[in-house]
């Protein structure tokens, strides 16, 4: 084990393309069933943290001081290293996305993976990627897959205390020249947190179950179709893999909404690409975004699509990257 020392890091979000929506109870957050993403750039979280004996934990996101709720929850998050190594003390970050904070632009997934590296690094203790997974796990659901770059696998396990659940890289970010337009259809944070989210459609939804059924077979399927790199079948299970999960989540009472009048305007925008032609699907997370998967040659047809979509705000365009990464001590990101 080496001296504790200042690590500097850099996490990039990932988008599930088969969901994770739903905890097992009673759990160190661990997801009810297995997920698959994509990890994706340019966009980022960079963290800078170091650790100071005899001191309480100390942070700013994009520069400001961290809300109440927020200070808790990455102290929570922080006691989990401090367990690991004694007498660590506290940990002064700095964290900044390039991208929205909590709008449904997944950065808990960038957050967390950059955070757990951070703060392992600067304790000098060095988690193998699963390991590092399964702490990120317990930040975010999903930060557990941002570990890695390209495809990603996560797997709930079985293990009651959580040990087997983690995330695998199953393919890497060049792999399959995907790019992702993303869809803004509403500036600010989003209403519901995605734990609240999950939780209320697991203690209500009577399609949660069912929900839960889905995934086996829809993991299954985007494996192969992404080893293949058969682009419509993984537009098949991507969809229905999104739309199921929001079902479950409108089931609930009340029921979660998450879309507004945008997002539907922008699936039919998809959906007419397709039939068009155009390689392009849709997914949607915890927020009003839609996130649009396609080929790099349809890349401009999809924007200039998503723009005209009645109150599509703007795009952002991101691809494949790598996982979360150490920064050499000096460099800039
Ligand atoms: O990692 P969390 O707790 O923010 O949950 C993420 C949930 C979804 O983004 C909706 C789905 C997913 O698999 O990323």
């Amino acid at each position: 084990m080496s001296a504790a020392t200042t690590a500097r890091v850099i996490a990039h979000p990932n988008i599930a393309l088969v969901k994770y929506w739903g905890k097992r109870p009673r759990s160190a957050n661990v997801p009810a069933a297995d997920s698959l993403s994509l990890t994706l750039g340019p966009m980022h979280t960079e963290t800078t943290l170091r650790w100071v004996e005899g001191s309480a934990d100390q942070g700013t996101l994009d520069g400001r001081p961290l809300s109440e709720a927020v200070a808790r929850r990455l102290s929570g998050f922080l006691d989990l290293v401090r367990a690991m190594r004694p007498g660590l003390g506290g940990a002064h970050f700095e964290t900044r996305n390039d991208f929205p904070t909590a709008a449904g632009l997944a950065s808990s997934s960038s957050g967390f993976a950059a955070l757990a590296l951070a703060a392992t690094q600067a304790a000098g203790l060095s988690l193998d990627p699963a390991a590092l997974s399964r702490l990120a796990r317990q930040g975010s659901g999903s930060a557990a897959r941002s570990i890695f770059g390209g495809f990603a696998w996560m797997h709930a396990g079985s293990a009651e205390d959580g040990s087997d659940a983690f995330a695998e890289a199953i393919a890497p970010a060049d792999h399959w020249p995907l790019k992702v337009v993303v869809a803004i259809t509403m500036e600010g944070a989003k209403d519901v947190p995605s734990t609240d989210g999950m939780n209320l459609t697991e203690a209500t939804s009577p399609y949660y179950d069912a929900w839960l059924n889905t995934v086996p077979p829809a993991i299954q399927g985007a494996r192969e179709a992404i080893e293949a790199r058969d682009f419509e079948r993984l537009a098949e299970v991507a969809e229905a893999s999104a739309l199921q999960m929001h079902a479950s989540a409108l089931a609930a009472v009340p029921g979660v909404i998450y879309w507004r009048g945008a997002t539907l305007e922008a699936l039919h925008t998809v959906r007419a690409l397709r039939a068009q032609g155009t390689e392009a699907f849709f997914t949607i997370d915890a927020g009003p975004h839609v996130k649009v998967f396609c080929t790099p040659n349809a890349e401009a047809r999809v924007r200039e699509a998503l723009m005209d979509t009645p109150g599509v705000l703007r795009t952002l365009v991101a691809e494949p990257a790598e996982g979360a990464h150490v920064l050499p001590e000096g460099s800039h990101a």
